[in-house]
């Protein structure tokens, strides 16, 4: 049974008559997105019926629905990972539930390792392609033929311009590259790293891919940005945990909200 109408009676509640034009979701260390978030509603995710909680030290488990700029955004701080359940279609009511609101853009954001040496620690990465190769497809289970999903176009290009666009203009280099998804919660190892720069990795992460599926399904159009914490393993000297992650996580996230500010402002 989908919860997604009783989802949408318990934000109706709290939010009468709130229409999203974009929805967000914040990755590790990137909560203090929603600081920017003007006349914010929060609700809980544990009052939202769909909505996994975070177990994860840096996830809020929180909707934030408000504006930024000159759009109504629906912001989810925190998201339920592959690794915290194994399931890769736990994002799939709250996305859903999203689109209902009337999102039709998403902004995924992740912390991630950098395969690209000079994509140091703090620095951002636009995804423009994915490799998934190691965890299961979100769609596995679903019946219709809307779960053969088109992916030659998995990240928006326009999205992907504006907000290259925004960064020129804030001063602040915005990488891209592909996003390989690794199920985690450990951290690869430099053997791992090696087969992925093969493979075309230029970031690796435990999250995105999943929801970037299940969110094409439902039409949105759909744009990712990489928060680079780490080189990844082998590259550097200093060993990975999560609290190296939520250490230097700041400054690109500090960055990266001037960026989404500015760039909301513009596309109202
Ligand atoms: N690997 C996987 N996930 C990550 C990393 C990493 O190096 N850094 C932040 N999240």
């Amino acid at each position: 049974m989908s919860n997604v109408k009783a989802a949408l009676e318990v934000i109706a509640s709290k939010a009468p008559d709130f229409k999203a034009d974009v929805a967000m979701v914040l990755g590790s260390g990137l909560g203090g997105v929603v600081d920017a978030v003007s006349d914010p509603i929060k609700i809980a995710y544990e009052d939202v019926p769909g909505f996994p909680l975070p177990t994860v030290h840096g996830h809020g488990g929180q909707l934030v629905l408000g504006r930024i700029g000159g759009v109504s955004v629906a912001v989810m701080q925190g998201r339920a990972h592959f690794y915290e359940h194994g399931r890769s279609d736990l994002m799939a009511e709250p996305l859903e539930t999203l689109r209902e609101l009337g999102a039709d853009r998403l902004i995924l954001t992740n912390a991630a390792g950098s395969l690209v040496p000079d994509a140091v620690p703090g620095s951002l990465m636009l995804i423009t392609d994915h490799i998934s190769m190691f965890g299961p497809n979100p769609l596995i289970g679903y019946h219709g033929d809307d779960r053969f999903v088109g992916m030659d176009v998995p990240y928006d290009p326009e999205i992907g311009a504006g907000l290259h666009q925004t960064a020129a203009q804030l001063g602040i280099k915005l990488f891209e590259g592909t996003y390989c998804w690794c199920t985690g919660p450990s951290f690869e190892t430099p053997a791992e790293i090696k087969m992925l720069k093969v493979l075309g990795a230029d970031a690796v992460g435990m999250s995105t891919v999943p929801e970037n599926i299940l969110a094409r399904r439902l039409g949105f159009k759909v744009a990712a940005v990489s928060n680079i914490t780490n080189l990844a393993a082998g590259m550097s000297a200093t060993p990975l945990s999560h609290a190296q992650t939520l250490e230097m996580s700041k400054e690109g996230s500090a960055n990266l909200i001037r960026i989404l500010l500015q760039y909301f402002s513009r596309s109202a």
